[in-house]
């Protein structure tokens, strides 16, 4: 069983998209409204919030848990070995795809991310050269939690990405990370309003990330059992 947890309705792309890749897989989802929304919150209690949905997905029977939300992925060091075992954060992954565009990207996220410089540290070290700008947009969250939906806008949500995507374009970025799994939902309005950025949705590519990951240690542990056979016989 795979777990999926987030703040609130942002996971809810990761976990389409696992659905999507692994049709038969159990799939269970923790939606954290209780404690939502974390990007407002300190790192020391996104670590809490974050180390307790492990703990309850564990706890459910997930063997595999994604977090489906870049702040508490941006915690993910800071986590115990022992909790980061089969543990599948989403920033790296978000930010290899977007260097495949160029190296000049921009990102949209929670406070707390961008406190963290999460994004920043996770594309300098798959690219020194890379040139990244982190913008918060916390507001966002709240506006998709509320129902904003692409093609669905009303003027004044629509003013707004307008705002975000005009000072988006100041940084001329070769792709554009949406760094909050809620601004998946708001993809195709950036997508339009940004012509030639590509637009990396960190809730859909961290979702590949864990199967591809699943699929990594499979083979590694078929390959040990076919290699430990071959030494019996
Ligand atoms: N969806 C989350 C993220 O990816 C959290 C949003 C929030 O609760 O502030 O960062």
């Amino acid at each position: 069983m795979i777990g999926v947890f987030d703040s609130g309705v942002g996971g809810l792309s990761s976990y389409r998209e696992l659905k999507r890749l692994l049709p038969s897989e159990d799939l269970i989802y923790l939606a954290d409204r209780h404690n939502a929304p974390y990007g407002t919150k300190d790192r020391d209690t996104v670590l809490k919030y974050t180390r307790n949905n492990i703990k309850a997905l564990r706890k459910k029977g997930a063997e595999h848990i994604l977090i489906a939300c870049c702040t508490a992925s941006s915690v993910f060091s800071l986590l115990e070995p022992e909790e980061r075992r089969q543990v599948t954060p989403i920033i790296s992954p978000a930010a290899e795809a977007a260097l495949t565009h160029g190296k000049r990207v921009a990102v949209i996220a929670t406070k707390q991310t961008v406190r963290s410089h999460a994004f920043r540290e996770a594309a300098l070290a798959k690219n020194p050269d890379a040139k990244i700008f982190e913008l918060p947009t916390q507001i966002l969250v709240s506006l998709v939690e509320l129902g904003a939906r692409d093609g669905e806008l009303l003027p004044r949500e629509g003013d707004l990405l307008d705002k975000i995507a005009g000072e988006i374009w100041t940084y001329k970025p070769d792709s554009l990370i949406l760094g909050c799994t809620h601004f998946s939902s708001l993809g195709k309005e950036l997508e339009a309003r940004l012509p030639g950025v590509a637009i990396i949705d960190a809730a859909v590519i961290g979702a590949r990330a864990l199967v591809a990951e699943i699929s990594d240690t499979s083979r590694r542990e078929s390959g040990i059992s076919t290699y430990t056979e071959g030494l019996k016989t």
